[in-house]
């Protein structure tokens, strides 16, 4: 079964092909980062304007390179949420004409279950139940799943979420967009020397991460961190501000996730979500989980359609399939 998967929830116009679930057989992204990076971010209205002009070219793209025409297909599985409700809107219309006109099923895809799925593109054996741990720009959840389509959301952020935080602690030490990677390389530059909080919500799954953007914004005010281009000897510098604050988010996250993972008694751990490109998090997972970490390769981390592909086949197995009042939910929530 070959499942035409469509993205536009952010500021990345994805298509992709996949196969039964899990052979991918082509995966294109049309990145948008070159164009938010002048406003410092992304800029909902640039963004739906942009995903219409690549959306067909991407959709060319895919198709030539999984070698496939209408024919060969299946069935469409677009993103209908959550995200930006303009740039949901290009795809989820896209998707419809092509449902009309080829007389293809549709299923609208939750973006947060689809990154889950990216999980099933790796070829591993998945064993339900199980704990995913999904951390994107908009989200850190954490998440009971036990079995397809069937989520128990135990715990949320409660104020920024993971990448959100990233991105922000980016804009404060002036490394620029998208701030996740940027953080990464200068942490890989400096030592976690500066002491930041770790807020730990002792009794919740929750996750609170403003606490910590604000303090190293107080400390970057208060002229106690060098950026990179004042280095001083006697201050820390930007690199180290990165490298403590990366440090600070990541271990809240390892230290809920395992926790959540060990109470729920699963046999897997599920790392999703753009922020799980992130490698120190990658690592310092599967080196402090007693129980075996699963991690999509980073390019399946950030958003991208296979995801939605493989999810939409475990909904059309199921036999979950949308109809022509298909719309978008910009705050679509998981369970
Ligand atoms: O899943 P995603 O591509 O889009 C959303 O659904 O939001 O996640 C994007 C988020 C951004 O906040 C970005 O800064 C963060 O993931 N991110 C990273 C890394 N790569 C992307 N955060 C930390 N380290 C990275 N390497
Ligand atoms: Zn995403």
């Amino acid at each position: 079964m070959k499942i035409l998967g469509i993205e536009t929830s952010c500021d990345e116009t994805a298509v992709a092909v996949v196969e039964d679930g899990v052979n991918i057989l082509s995966n294109q992204i049309s990145s948008q980062v070159a164009i938010h990076a002048r406003y410092g971010g992304i800029v909902p209205e640039v963004a739906s304007r942009q995903h219409i002009i690549a959306i067909i070219p991407t959709m060319e793209q895919a198709m030539a390179e999984a070698k496939v025409g209408w024919d060969d297909l299946d069935g469409i599985a677009v993103t209908m949420g959550p995200g930006l409700a303009g740039s949901l809107l290009v795809g989820v219309n896209v998707a419809k004409a092509i449902a009309v006109a080829r007389r293809l099923p549709i299923i609208g895809i939750n973006h947060l279950e689809g990154h889950i799925y990216a999980i099933w593109l790796m070829g591993r054996r998945i064993v339900f139940p199980l704990v995913c741990l999904i951390v994107s720009g908009g989200h850190s959840d954490l998440v009971l799943m036990r079995g397809h389509g069937d989520y128990v959301v135990l715990g949320r952020t409660r104020d920024d979420a993971a990448g959100e935080a990233f991105d922000k602690a980016a804009r404060i030490l002036g490394l620029g967009y998208p701030g996740g990677p940027a953080i990464e390389r200068a942490a890989s530059n400096g030592v976690a020397v500066i002491q930041l909080p770790r807020a730990w919500l002792k009794g919740t799954n929750d996750f609170s991460f403003s606490g910590v953007k604000t303090a190293l914004l107080r400390l970057v005010a208060g002229g106690k961190v060098a950026l990179a281009a004042e280095r001083g000897d006697e201050l820390p510098s930007g690199v180290d501000a990165a490298a403590s604050f990366q440090e600070a988010v990541i271990d809240v996250l390892v230290a809920k996730a395992v926790a959540v993972a060990r109470e729920c008694r699963v046999k897997q751990l599920l790392l999703v979500g753009g922020v799980a490109a992130n490698k120190s998090l990658r690592k310092r997972l599967v080196d402090n989980s007693p129980i075996p970490v699963l991690v999509p390769d980073p390019v399946l981390c950030t958003d991208n359609a296979a995801m939605i592909a493989a999810c939409g086949y475990h909904h059309f197995q199921d036999g979950r399939v949308a109809d022509a009042a298909l719309d978008v939910v910009p705050s679509l929530k998981l369970a």
